[in-house]
């Protein structure tokens, strides 16, 4: 019994760093602790976030997590749409249903970015057209995801034309000045898992011949120009992150096969950016990125002065608290963890212990429903 208590106690206290404040893009996070963005593919029809979603993210902010970042949100009426009941930031009747759940989370004393999301060749299901754009004629790897009502191999994508470029970027652009007209504190552009800014960003899947595509400095480009679309149309004061990883949905151990060099364009590149943070995700974000070596969240810490936000398997404290007391990592993001518990932050302060993920809350179908019966079935929380 004694020992069970030390053990405790010793989390709590290896768990310390994430439990102080962090000034981030104008904001203060009244913790290190987020909650990764989550696809939970439970808007309406017509791309609009519900009360059942406003309940779901209020959780999170009501259970201590000091900043939300949304699933992935589609950012135009071309081609970026990703699943059947995504949420959107398209027009007024998206943004009004965000500002509901954007509300919720500040009643709970929390900070919520919107994450903006291309989907791009990943494309399972797009109602305002037909096919599906990457930056080259490769078909994606791997088979649809069936939690998000996909199956089958996906399509074989058209490369997109500079004036679909053009377009793609003035989506984010014009999705992320909603999400500030929404309330959100911020927005997080989602450069990675596979999707379309990271489609561009990954050898053998761009091909281009044009100026964004060919080596590491040219296949991020894109990212750059969605950056700074996306800041220009926002002004200052207001938070801008990107996230980056080199493994995908559709391709889980893909590794750039640059490796450390790659990397070190990608980061100093985005240092050069009016960025406020950096997000990364590894399966397990203390790992070595390359083998051997930094992990990608101090490779992003080495090669940039921007705050890194580390994800991946950190649902224990101590693993958390360690990213940041190495120096890996300024804050750290929960997908699964927070999933299992969305009251992790107050569960770990106050010495509770923490269940590992059951799949049974994303099987078969990763939406709120299947949740809430799940929840019922196991009469937990
Ligand atoms: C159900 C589910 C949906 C996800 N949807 C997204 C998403 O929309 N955008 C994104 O960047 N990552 C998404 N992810 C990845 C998570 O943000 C996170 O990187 C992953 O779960 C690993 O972190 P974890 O070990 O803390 O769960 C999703 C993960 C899960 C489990």
């Amino acid at each position: 019994m004694r020992a069970q208590q030390n053990q405790t106690r010793v989390d709590v206290l290896a768990a310390a760093p994430l439990f102080t404040p962090l000034e981030l893009g104008g904001l203060t996070l009244r913790n290190r602790v987020a909650v990764a963005p989550m696809t939970r593919v439970s808007a309406t029809e017509d791309g609009r976030a519900t009360q059942q979603m406003a309940e779901y993210y209020s959780a999170f902010a009501a259970g201590g997590f000091g900043l939300v970042i949304t699933e992935g949100t589609y950012t135009d009426r071309a081609f970026s749409q990703g699943y059947r009941f995504q949420p959107g930031l398209t027009d007024d009747a998206q943004r009004d249903a965000w500002s509901r759940v954007v509300e919720g989370v500040h009643r709970q004393g929390g900070r919520i970015f919107a994450q903006l999301m291309h989907a791009g060749a990943l494309s399972q299901w797009n109602p305002y057209n037909s096919g599906t754009r990457g930056p080259s004629a490769v078909k994606p790897r791997g088979q649809q995801m069936t939690i998000y009502h996909g199956s089958g191999d996906y399509s074989l994508p058209e490369p997109l034309s500079q004036e679909e470029i053009s377009v793609a970027i003035r989506g984010f652009a014009n999705a992320a000045v909603r999400a500030r007209e929404a309330g959100f504190d911020g927005v997080e552009i989602h450069g990675a898992n596979g999707y379309l800014l990271d489609q561009f960003l990954t050898a053998g899947v761009n091909l281009r011949g044009d100026r964004y595509g060919g080596g590491i400095e040219r296949r991020v480009r894109l990212i750059v120009e969605v950056v700074e679309a996306v800041r220009a149309a926002v002004g200052a004061n207001f938070a801008v992150g990107v996230r980056i990883s080199q493994g995908k949905v559709n391709d889980f151990t893909h590794k750039w096969s640059e490796g450390e060099p790659a990397a070190a364009v990608v980061f100093e590149t985005l240092d050069s950016l009016p960025l406020d943070y950096i997000h990364t995700t590894e399966f397990e974000a203390w790992q070595p990125a390359f083998g051997a070596g930094l992990s990608l969240a101090a490779l992003a810490k080495k090669y940039s002065r921007k705050p890194v936000l580390a994800n991946g398997g950190l649902h224990a404290p101590a693993q958390a608290a360690g990213m940041i007391d190495r120096g890996e990592a300024d804050f750290v993001s929960l997908g699964r963890g927070a999933l299992m518990h969305p009251d992790w932050v107050r569960k770990v302060s106050g010495e509770r212990a923490i269940e590992e993920f059951d799949r049974g809350l994303i099987l078969p179908i990763a939406d709120l429903e299947n949740a809430r019966r799940y929840v019922e079935r196991m009469g937990r929380r």
